[in-house]
C-alpha cells in the first residue's frame, strides 16, 4: 500500500496577516515544484483568506488550526466549519496545545472531527502522551484513549490524517528517536485498525510531530511507519521548511503527477 508522504507546517499563534503573506511568497514557487509529497500550511485562522488566493492553483493546500463543532451560533470568538470549508482542505483538531491550555476533552476533539467530515474538512487528529505518562510506561494507554475516543461513532475514512506529537518533544527541541516514533505509530496503525479495520489502517497517513527540524528529518522519514511530519517552529522558516520537504521527497522517492491546480 502506497501512502502519499504528508508534511504539514502548523504556524500555531505566530505571523501576522503581512508576515504570512511574505513567509508565502520566499517559498511558494519552490515548494510548489516539490513532487510527491503532499504539502500544507496551516496558519492562524485571520491569514486563511489572503494565503488561500495565493495558494491558488498551485499544489500546496490550506489547512486551520483549531475549528469549533457547531455551523453557527451564540460562540462568541469560535470559528466554524461552515466558515473553513470553502478556505481550506484540513483542519488540525486535538492539538495537545488546545488539550491542555484551553481544556480540550477527548469529547470535544470527537464532536469537532465530525463537525469536520461532515463539512468536507479532513481532520488532522493529534495524540501524544505527556512527560509524566512516558515516564509511569502509560504511553499505549493514553494514545489507545485518544484514538478511540476522538474516532468514536465516526464512520470509517481514509480522509483524516492522524499525527503522533509526543507533549515533551513540542518546541523543545528534543524530538522522540525515529524508532520510538515509529513504534507509537505502529500502535496507532492497530488501533485505528481494530476499531475501523486493516485496510483503511494500513491507508491512513499517520504523522510524526515534535522538535522536527530540516536537521532531523532525515532520521524519521526513512521508517517505514512514518508518513511524514506535523512542523511546528521550523515551518515559520523558508529555508527550513523548503529542506524538510524536500528531504522527504528525495527519502520516500514516491514519483506522481503534480496535482496542479487541484485546490
Ligand atoms: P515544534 O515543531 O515547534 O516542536 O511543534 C510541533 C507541533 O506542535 C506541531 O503541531
Amino acid at each position: 500500500m502506497m501512502r502519499i508522504p504528508f508534511i504539514a507546517g502548523n504556524w500555531k499563534m505566530n505571523t501576522t496577516v503581512h508576515e504570512a503573506e511574505e513567509l508565502v511568497h520566499d517559498m511558494l514557487e519552490r515548494l510548489d515544484r516539490i513532487e510527491g509529497v503532499e504539502k500544507v500550511l496551516c496558519p492562524p485562522f485571520i491569514s486563511l483568506p489572503t494565503i488561500s488566493e495565493l495558494l491558488k492553483g498551485s499544489s500546496i493546500k490550506l489547512g486551520a488550526q483549531n475549528m469549533h463543532f457547531e455551523i453557527k451560533g451564540a460562540y462568541t470568538g469560535e470559528i466554524s466549519p461552515l466558515m473553513l470549508r470553502k478556505l481550506c482542505q484540513f483542519v488540525i483538531l486535538g492539538h495537545s496545545e488546545r488539550r491542555w491550555y484551553f481544556g480540550e476533552s477527548d469529547k470535544i476533539v470527537n464532536k469537532k472531527i465530525k463537525a469536520a467530515i461532515e463539512n468536507g474538512l479532513k481532520p488532522i487528529l493529534c495524540v501524544g502522551e505527556r512527560l509524566e505518562e512516558k515516564e509511569a510506561g502509560r504511553t499505549e494507554e493514553v494514545i489507545d484513549k485518544q484514538v478511540n475516543r476522538g474516532l468514536n461513532n465516526i464512520k470509517p475514512t481514509r480522509n483524516i490524517v492522524i499525527a503522533y506529537e509526543p507533549v515533551w518533544a513540542i518546541g523543545t527541541g528534543k524530538a522522540a528517536s525515529a524508532e520510538q516514533a515509529a513504534a507509537t505509530i505502529n500502535f496507532i496503525r492497530n488501533t485505528v485498525s481494530k476499531l475501523w479495520s486493516k485496510d483503511i489502517a494500513q491507508e491512513l497517513r499517520i504523522l510524526y510531530g515534535g522538535s522536527i527540524t530540516s536537521s532531523n528529518i532525515a532520521q524519521f522519514i526513512p521508517q517505514p511507519e512514518i508518513d511524514g511530519a506535523l512542523v511546528g517552529g521550523a515551518s515559520l522558516r523558508a529555508e527550513e521548511f523548503l529542506s524538510i520537504v524536500s528531504q522527504t521527497a528525495a527519502i520516500k522517492g514516491i514519483s506522481l503527477p503534480a496535482e496542479r491546480g487541484k485546490l
